[in-house]
């Protein structure tokens, strides 16, 4: 080793040793006689001091070194006469004795401080000076810890890691693919997989009962704060379980996650059906860290004359505690936030219940004190609260509930980070309708069986078929979600005669799964974790980019390689395909 120590290691008990440490040059300080360099390293930061009258040459040597140096300074460790007691080398310092420059740096086009001058485009073009910085190191080890437990975990419940394939077949359900042309079959692709899932049902067909891969998926679809086009999914599948059995068993992995990550004990999860989050939340993937849940108005605000109210599918509020003193302003400015395109609501009403009990409302006309007083009661509300009522259809009213019942968690500080709430959200429509194509859509895969009650509905209204599905909700975010699979042929062809797939065409693009079902397919089920949303919620981030060590950008770009690319007239060529003209 070049290093005798590294940079996070050296404390009191090490006065008096020599040592040789190696690393970067994060900062440097002429202080008159001194010249003080902290060096960082992968674990820490070291203070090695020059001293001009002891050294003269070295001193001046040092003086010369610019920021991000990389080094490897020999020296005795001495005690600081003025300590940094927010770090752990903050005792010591190192005397240095003699120093090699192992590489020059050019002046970095940003701070490598947490707290950095450089804008995202920047950092993302130089990513691996960004990843230099502390706060990006830390989210990586965070990273690392979490895969090597969840390993640990799975290892220790008989799960077996196995690897599937990169280059699949394009198939139409989903998102949409990432395709590979195929130099040896001109004219063909392969698709990069959106996940593994029917290869782990095959590998359960296969036999091997208890599967999980840490692995990458791909989708091409439009990138937001929680999604990548290449993003990574613990994947899992069991066979001869109940949904159940699964629940369990990850309830478990995600319980050992808390703990071994997080030192925390987290309490049983909670569980809610996809009716009762819809109703009570407004979303599938509630935010239970408070409450402010939606309340059904519909009987008591129709029939009062306000047309608003009357002609809509629902009328539902929340009771936001202890803002009766919101300004006209403040409520005018809510009323623009509920109005922006992605919240989408036609307006906003409010109810004061005032800390005097006095009540004020913005449907004083058409509402006397005593049906008010009965719409506050419904929300058990205490003077001093306020209430916001929207009304429209059904599920934009609802979603544009959850949006402001999540802008008011934010605003009033009780989506406090450090705390968790894990739920699981069970009973999901099996089919999602799309007035567009005319047809229906499987909500989580065509691979999720219907509830054993909800078959016979197939035939008669498949839009109200529950499916034996379910996903795991943390804060408010979707971090996984599974379900129990179909397994007999005839049910899977049902399926994609429901979603609108000829015979043939359902035989051409998932034949190879109908056929292994009639070779002994085992009942089956399993769930996928997008580990990059754990990750960063375990790590209190905003983003998933934070969690991966090279992500792409909104444009879906790698700024630092510079792709997606053009490629050579060769391979063009090569792969016997052409682009479009114009
Ligand atoms: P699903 O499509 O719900 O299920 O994906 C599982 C989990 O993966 C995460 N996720 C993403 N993370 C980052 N970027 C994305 N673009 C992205 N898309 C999804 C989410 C999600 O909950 N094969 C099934 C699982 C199964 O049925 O077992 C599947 O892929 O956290």
């Amino acid at each position: 080793m070049l290093r005798t120590q590294t940079c996070g290691e050296l404390n009191l008990q090490h006065v008096g040793q020599n040592v040789t440490l190696c690393g970067w040059v994060n900062r440097s300080r002429d202080m008159g006689g001194m010249t003080f360099i902290d060096l960082r390293d992968r674990y820490g930061i070291t203070q090695l001091v020059f001293n001009i009258t002891s050294n003269a040459a070295l001193c001046m040597e040092a003086r010369k070194l610019g920021r991000e140096f990389v080094l490897s300074a020999k020296g005795i460790v001495a005690e600081r006469s003025n300590k940094n007691l927010k770090i752990p080398t903050g005792e010591i310092e190192i005397n240095i004795e003699s120093f090699e420059i192992l590489n020059p740096s050019k002046i970095p086009p940003f701070t490598i401080e947490d707290e950095t001058d450089g804008g995202e485009e920047l950092r993302m073009k130089y990513r691996y000076l960004d990843l230099r910085r502390t706060v990006n190191k830390k989210n990586l080890e965070l990273r690392h810890k979490m895969s090597i437990e969840t390993r640990n975990y799975l290892n220790s419940q008989g799960f077996i890691e196995i690897e599937t394939p990169v280059l699949i077949k394009s198939t139409p359900e989903g998102a949409r693919d990432f395709v590979v042309p195929s130099r040896m079959n001109p004219g063909q692709f392969y698709a990069l997989p959106q996940s593994p899932q029917t290869f782990k049902q095959l590998l359960m067909i296969a036999g091997f009962d208890r599967y999980f891969q840490i692995v990458k998926c791909f989708r091409d679809e439009d990138l937001r704060a929680d999604r990548q086009l290449e993003f990574t999914q613990i994947d899992c599948e069991m066979s001869f379980v109940t949904r159940e059995d699964i629940l369990n068993t990850f309830e478990g992995l995600a319980r050992h996650l808390f703990k071994a990550v997080k030192n925390l004990d987290v309490p049983t999860f909670p569980r809610m059906t996809y009716q009762e989050a819809m109703a009570e939340y407004g979303s599938d993937k509630p935010d239970i860290r408070f409450g402010m849940k939606l309340t059904e108005l519909n009987d008591l605000a129709k029939g009062k004359g306000f047309r608003v109210f009357d002609e809509a599918e629902l009328v539902v509020g929340i009771c936001a505690e202890g803002c009766s003193e919101y300004t006209r302003k403040q409520l005018d400015e809510l009323t623009e936030w509920v109005k922006r395109p992605q919240t989408g609501a036609a307006g906003l009403i409010y109810i004061k219940y005032g800390k005097d009990s006095s009540i004020k409302s913005s449907i004083d006309k058409f509402f006397s004190p005593v049906d008010l007083t009965a719409i506050i009661q419904r929300f058990n509300s205490k003077p001093g609260d306020l209430l916001f009522i929207m009304a429209g259809p059904k599920e934009k009213t609802r979603f544009a509930m959850n949006d402001l019942r999540l802008e008011m968690g934010n605003r009033l500080g009780l989506r406090k980070s450090g705390e968790f709430k894990p739920l699981w959200v069970t009973h999901f429509p099996l089919l999602e309708w799309n007035d567009e194509a005319r047809r229906f859509y499987a909500m989580h895969h065509p691979f999720t069986s219907p509830l054993p009650e909800d078959i016979p509905l197939l035939d008669t209204d498949p839009g109200a078929v529950r499916a034996n599905a379910y996903d795991l909700v943390i804060n408010g975010v979707e971090i996984g979600g599974g379900s129990i699979r179909i397994h007999n042929k005839e049910l899977q062809q049902k399926m994609f005669k429901v979603l609108g797939f000829t015979d043939e065409n359902a035989q051409d693009q998932f034949g190879f799964l109908m056929n292994a079902f009639e070779y002994g397919a085992p009942p089956h089920g399993g769930i996928a974790f997008g580990f990059d949303r754990w990750c960063t919620i375990f790590g209190g981030g905003d983003s998933i980019r934070d969690y991966i060590a090279f992500p792409k950008n909104n444009a879906g770009r790698d700024v630092m390689i510079d792709t997606p690319a053009g490629i050579s007239d060769e391979q063009w060529k090569e792969l016997n395909i052409k682009p479009l003209k114009p």
